[in-house]
């Protein structure tokens, strides 16, 4: 299959919040996104297929570390790689800009990112109990070694 990743636009927002509201209980608004533009340290990725947005990741590069903030596939392209290649590719970024560590949450419940996340080297380092509000789900606190 024949994908691009490149960095998000402002004009991608309408396919980027279709996807994100089919994805998280706890969307992030529009104007969430629309900050992430204007934040220096944010790597904003989509991945585009034939002029159409299939999923996006966000990343928070500072002072070393890589945070995962976002990462979603529209539910219909889920399970072709493209979350994956999205995340390699922040990766690849944060530790081209210096990053040595990436961190990210995930929901305990959320197994397809938690393989995903374990598939290219983060480990649970920790957990925050009933960390989520809309479910009351805990957090597991993963973390990865980019060196
Ligand atoms: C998590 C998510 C981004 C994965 O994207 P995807 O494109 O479907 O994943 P990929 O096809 O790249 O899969 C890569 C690896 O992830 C794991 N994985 C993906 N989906 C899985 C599933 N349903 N069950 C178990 N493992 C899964 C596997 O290890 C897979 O590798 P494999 O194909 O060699 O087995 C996607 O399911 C999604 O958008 N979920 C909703 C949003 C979300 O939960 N985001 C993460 C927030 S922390």
């Amino acid at each position: 299959m024949s994908f691009k990743i490149r960095r998000a636009r402002p004009e991608d927002l309408p396919e980027i919040l279709r996807i994100e509201r089919f994805s998280f209980p706890s969307p992030w608004s529009a104007e969430h996104f629309r900050k992430e533009f204007e934040k220096p340290y944010t790597i904003f990725l989509v991945v585009e297929r034939a002029g159409s947005i299939l999923g996006y990741g966000c990343f928070w590069l500072m002072a070393g570390e890589l945070q995962v903030a976002n990462l979603a596939v529209d539910p219909d392209w889920r399970g072709k790689g493209l979350g994956e290649a999205l995340l390699r590719e922040g990766l690849r970024l944060g530790r081209a800009g210096g990053a040595r560590r990436a961190l990210l949450e995930v929901r305990a419940g959320n197994l397809a990112a938690r393989r995903l996340y374990e598939k290219v080297g983060f480990k649970i380092e920790g957990r925050r109990k009933a960390y989520y509000r809309d479910t009351g789900e805990d957090a597991l606190l993963m973390g990865a070694f980019l060196d």
